[in-house]
């Protein structure tokens, strides 16, 4: 469980490839300077993991910033607002301290020349450390440079403190930043750097705190497209729902409702233009599309605490009579809560709005996967009991767990 939050982190340093063309593992650089940054200027172990967790996901609202940009004729990058909202993404996760600002004021500058133009001295240390990294891998690549490399980058430091850099911040990346701590940002070595440097959130799967990090894996994920806004959140809500119904205890429920907030996560990896086309998808579009799954299933099985929920994530698109992919698996290799999540994405796929489908009620979508259960692709007696579930919500939407 200790990795979910690298789990994410990873899957957004795939959009930044995807979007912006940022380099490759851009937030996992950032993490590792700023838990060398944050030990040496003293910080302690809770400080320390809210700084690095803060790092991992400083552009989590690249999504939505995403969208904010395709919206507006303004095709500069426009910072200010993809900082606001990846501050208030981030402010229901359990921290330990006081995060306040570390996202918001990230990209501000010593001098008052950032999105909110504050000084030195008026945006907190977290911001500071995150906003040195930041400047430095974005303008200047880290994983490129050179040993031979290390003094002018050294000296362009040194140069910026109190325009670039605050003080603070330049002296500590100074100190930290030595031939050894560049040559492991590299990556190739990037992901073993992160596991050693950077301290984990230990949590278990009865631990409440596991439903708001969930919601807002979900949030990302529906921001990448405009069309399934509330797809990732209404699966996971209406998982909870079912997974009350069955009377499964807290860790399985947690468990169901985790693995439905993650299923499309692999969709962070898919080009917008794909995922998002107006019209019907060629051949290889869909090809690219069907991916997705693919990423889910790499993505988590980087994390080993996640048991099951990798196998019920990774499964949702596969069919009880090999008509399914990734793997065109059969009804014996499908466990339950596998066919569940078939179940719930379809039934949430067909009753949500699409640009080629209103808004179903109940009894219609219930009719489309009945139809499939009798042509052998789902599990009937599974679409019978959401049958039962789910009527009562037929037009509304699904609310969310409350612990
Ligand atoms: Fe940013
Ligand atoms: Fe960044
Ligand atoms: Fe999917
Ligand atoms: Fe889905």
């Amino acid at each position: 469980m200790d990795s979910l939050i690298r789990v994410l982190a990873q899957a957004l340093d795939m959009v930044e490839i995807a979007y912006i063309g940022a380099s490759t593992n851009h937030g996992k650089r950032i993490a590792v300077l700023c838990a060398a940054m944050g030990r040496y200027l003293g910080m302690g172990e809770d400080e320390l993991s809210d700084l690095v967790c803060c790092a991992l996901l400083h552009d989590n609202a690249l999504t939505e910033f995403i969208q904010l940009q395709r919206g507006s004729e303004e095709d500069t990058i426009y910072l200010g607002p993809h900082c606001e909202i990846g501050q208030r993404n981030l402010e229901r996760l359990p921290f330990k301290g006081d995060i306040t600002g570390f996202i918001q004021y990230h990209h501000e500058r010593a001098d008052g020349q950032g999105p909110f133009l504050l000084l030195e001295g008026y945006y907190p240390m977290g911001a500071e450390l995150i906003a040195a990294a930041d400047m430095i891998d974005v303008n200047l690549h880290l994983q490129r440079i050179a040993p031979e490399g290390l003094p002018a980058l050294r000296q362009g430091i040194a140069g910026d403190i109190h325009r670039r850099f605050t003080r603070r911040a330049g002296d500590a990346l100074l100190a930290v930043l030595d031939e050894e701590l560049l040559a492991s940002l590299g990556d190739e070595r990037i992901v073993e750097t992160v596991n050693r440097s950077v301290p984990a959130w230990i949590m278990d799967m009865e631990d409440p705190a596991l439903v708001p990090i969930a919601e807002f894996i979900a949030r990302i994920i529906d921001y990448k497209s405009v069309f399934t806004r509330i797809h990732t959140q209404q699966i996971a809500n209406r998982a909870w729902v079912i997974a009350e119904h069955y009377g499964y205890d807290l860790t399985r429920k947690i468990q169901l409702y985790l693995s439905a907030a993650l299923h499309d996560i692999g969709k962070l990896a898919i080009p917008s233009e794909v995922l998002e086309k107006p019209g019907k998808l060629n051949d290889e579009e869909f090809k690219i599309i069907q991916t997705h799954v693919v990423h889910t299933r790499a993505l988590l099985d980087a994390d080993e605490g996640l048991g099951p929920i990798t196998e019920w994530a990774s499964n949702h698109h596969e069919k009880l009579d090999y008509s399914g992919y990734p793997m065109g698996k059969t009804a014996a290799d499908l466990d339950f809560n596998s066919r569940l999540m078939a179940c719930i994405d379809i039934y949430q796929a067909v009753s949500e709005e699409r640009p080629y489908h209103p808004r179903r009620s109940h009894a219609d979508t219930i009719a489309i996967l009945n139809s499939m259960a009798e042509r052998g692709k789902i599990d009937p007696a599974i679409v019978r009991d959401m049958d039962e579930i789910m009527a009562p919500w037929s037009g509304k939407d699904v609310e969310g767990p409350r612990l």
